[in-house]
């Protein structure tokens, strides 16, 4: 097993990544000291695999869980599903030392979290995340939220969870069409941080896609250390956390205004990294050599690259970037490249020069 700490002074935990962990989250929560009482929130795809073996851990170390299944996918990231889970909390009189267990991909992670946020203004919460993208970044870091029809992850809060348990074996059962999207946010940690990184993932792509037990093992402990690092200096996005943002203004947008769901996450940030690094080249100098190798490695994993847009879609999309959460004083910011493995942040770019990114 690999730890990964998150060192938050008060709020610093740990991040456990192997293989057979599931077994494991009873005993890892009950050293954490948390009340008897517990919420497992999960969803429709997932709880049938990994539910039951959740609740034997907890009871097995003397915990009392109930369970809260959401519908699966994007939509269900939405207020509607916070009440409910708040009502079912309230109605099975979860207290102040009572906790939330995340068991999921990052919709459930985002959403349980929230719930564990603002439950009796703040409850404790584990997650247990059991996608690719979860296992790499949402479960860490503590942004949790909801989407609004505006735009994503527009309601939220800093809320750190008290221990992620990644169980590497849960990916086993997860569609490919996942795994390729967790992969888009495995490539970015190589394009803002890590350029030996990235060039590792252009040889071993194919070894993640066959789940090869120790690169996997390998790629997820550098993406929560990288993650861990970046956090540590800048809990609340201050500055610097904006570089896990790199392709988002423009992926959020894409999720946003195809009404969350067509698009997988991953998909959109895939298009939008791509469409950052011609941003890069235009206006830092990115080598085109790296815009294509940022390109090749997208397209490697299986994941789109560019989206066809009409002309009144495309003056949505960049509408729907002006209520990004990076927008400041009315002017998109966005993450740029300057070369691979090195990125600045709070770039303001001109609407035509997205527009005609965006175009080609
Ligand atoms: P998801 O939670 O929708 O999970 C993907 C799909 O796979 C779902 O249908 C789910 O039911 C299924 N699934 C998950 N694990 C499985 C498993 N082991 N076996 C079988 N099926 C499984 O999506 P995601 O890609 O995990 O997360 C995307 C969400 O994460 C987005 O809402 C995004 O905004 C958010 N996110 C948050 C942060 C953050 O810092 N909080 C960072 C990145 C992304
Ligand atoms: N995924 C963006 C962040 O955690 O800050």
């Amino acid at each position: 097993m690999k730890i990964v700490p998150v060192s938050l002074g008060d709020r610093s935990y740990r991040i456990l990544i192997g293989d057979s962990l599931l077994p494991r989250l009873g005993p890892e929560c009950a050293r954490l000291k948390l009340g008897r009482r517990c919420a497992v929130i999960t969803d429709s795809n997932v709880g049938p695999l990994y539910a039951e073996s959740a609740l034997n851990s907890l009871r097995g170390a003397g915990f009392d869980p109930i369970l809260i299944t959401l519908p699966s996918g994007e939509p269900a990231k939405h207020l509607r599903h916070v009440q409910a889970c708040y009502d079912q909390l309230a109605v099975q009189r979860l207290e102040r030392r009572s906790f939330v267990v995340a068991l999921g991909g990052g919709v459930v992670g985002d959403l349980a979290g929230f719930v564990a946020a603002t439950y009796l203004r703040g409850i404790a919460f584990v997650q247990v995340p059991t996608s690719l993208l979860a296992q790499v970044d949402s479960s860490v870091g503590g942004k949790v939220g909801v989407n609004l029809k505006a735009g994503k992850n527009l309601v939220g809060a800093f809320h750190q969870p008290r221990l992620v348990l990644c169980d590497l074996d849960t990916l086993g059962t997860l569609p490919e069409r996942e795994l390729r999207a967790g992969l888009a946010e495995v490539i970015k940690y190589g394009i803002i941080h890590d350029a030996p990184f990235f060039r590792r993932l252009e040889r071993d792509l194919q070894k993640l896609l066959a789940l090869d037990a120790k690169t996997l093992a390998a790629v997820v402990a550098r993406c929560c250390r990288i993650k861990a690092e970046v956090v540590a200096q800048d809990e609340r996005e201050g500055g610097l956390r904006a570089i896990l943002n790199f392709g988002h203004t423009i992926g959020h947008a894409i999720e946003a205004i195809s009404g969350y769901g067509k698009y997988l996450h991953g998909e959109a940030i895939s298009i939008g990294q791509v469409a950052a690094a011609e941003l890069s080249a235009a206006l830092k100098g990115l080598p085109p050599r790296d815009v294509n190798r940022i390109r090749a490695s997208f397209e490697q994993a299986g994941l789109p690259v560019s989206i066809r847009l009409n002309p009144p879609q495309r003056e949505r999309l960049l509408a729907a970037m002006k209520l990004d959460k990076k927008v400041s004083g009315g002017e998109v910011r966005f993450v740029l490249a300057e070369a691979i493995g090195r990125v600045v942040w709070g770039q303001p770019v001109p609407a035509d020069l997205i527009a005609r990114v965006l175009e080609a």
